[in-house]
């Protein structure tokens, strides 16, 4: 719902649109605001619950050890940053994101730090800074030459031997009804109409042994939406993203443009994806930077 007095306000950082806070400081189809913030801490539980756990790469050791940890495009309440540190209070994890707003010192763990900065330009720390580097969920963000960027310093923030892990969505839809189908095609129009790369999940081995990795292992994990465990959860993270993207979506719907027109269009495709069981698929991959230095 368009409020007067929000639409299209402007600040340095922010323009609102929709009712909702973006970032103006990169191109980013989702919100940056409270709304947003509480379904990425939902999100984040649904891929801890279907992964079953936060992490795949073999850092479990090192992170009870104590080593440096880099949470990449960590968002606003930095869900993952914060869970992390606090199970493994001897490592240190540096949080960054376009969008400021992270836990405030104090209410966030000790053994935590935040920065803003662009991660698809340069990532605001020294070279072979972290043992670990997690980046989830940028590809709502980053065009194919943001990738190249983001993965060259990703490997040049980590120390050799250390381990890089990405998770993306692939919203390719299965046992899929035609609701369904055109929700995940608008979203591929959207992203088409930015230049990202809808099926990133799909080229992200490639991408990291061309930035230097080595040893890249992938996972492939059904993502339920609206039917099974916790499938109303999967689908209220996923139904969110679709809404908080509605600014850009809405430009391709063809469902009319009336008021909650495209709000019910959500409704619906809420109730053919449990009717029909449908779901997506997520990639979780991690890889190693060589022990000697072998990029160019
Ligand atoms: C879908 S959210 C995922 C947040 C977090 N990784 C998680 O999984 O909960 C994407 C995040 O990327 C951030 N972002 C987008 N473009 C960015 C950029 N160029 N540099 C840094 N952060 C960026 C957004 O502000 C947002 O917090």
């Amino acid at each position: 719902m368009v409020t007067p007095e929000l639409k299209n306000k402007t600040s340095e950082k922010y323009y609102y649109e929709d009712g909702r806070r973006f970032n103006s400081s990169v191109r980013y189809i989702l919100p940056s605001d409270k709304e947003e913030n509480a379904r990425l801490l939902e999100q984040h539980l649904c891929f801890k619950n279907l992964l079953d756990g936060n992490y795949l790469a073999p850092v479990k050791q090192q992170l009870e050890k104590g080593i440096p940890v880099l949470d990449s495009a960590c968002g606003y309440g930095a869900s993952w940053t914060v869970e992390m540190a606090k199970d493994y209070p001897n490592s240190q994890f540096f949080g960054v994101d376009i969008s400021d707003g992270f836990p405030a010192k104090g209410r966030a763990p000790i053994n935590t730090s935040f920065s803003i900065g662009n991660v698809a330009k340069e990532i605001p720390s020294p070279d072979n800074t972290f043992v670990f580097a997690y980046q989830r969920l940028v590809f709502a963000a980053l065009t194919g030459e943001d990738w190249d960027n983001n993965l060259r310093e990703m490997y040049r923030v980590i120390k050799p031997g250390g381990f890089v892990q990405l998770l993306e969505h692939n919203l390719t839809p299965y046992s899929e009804g035609p609701l369904f189908t055109e929700a995940c095609k608008l979203m591929e129009q959207g992203f088409e109409s930015e230049n990202f790369i809808f099926y990133i999940s799909t080229e992200l081995k490639d991408r990291l042994e061309n930035a230097g990795f080595i040893n890249c292992v992938t996972k492939i994990t059904e993502y339920p939406v609206n039917h099974g465990t916790n499938g109303d959860s999967n689908w209220r993270a996923l139904r969110g993203a679709f809404k908080g993207a509605s600014p850009l979506l809405t430009k391709f719907f063809t469902g009319g443009d009336g008021e909650g027109k495209y709000d019910r269009f959500l409704d619906a495709v809420g109730n053919e994806v449990t009717e029909y069981r449908s779901y997506v698929k997520f990639y979780t991959i991690y890889a190693q930077k060589p022990f000697i230095d072998q990029q160019k």
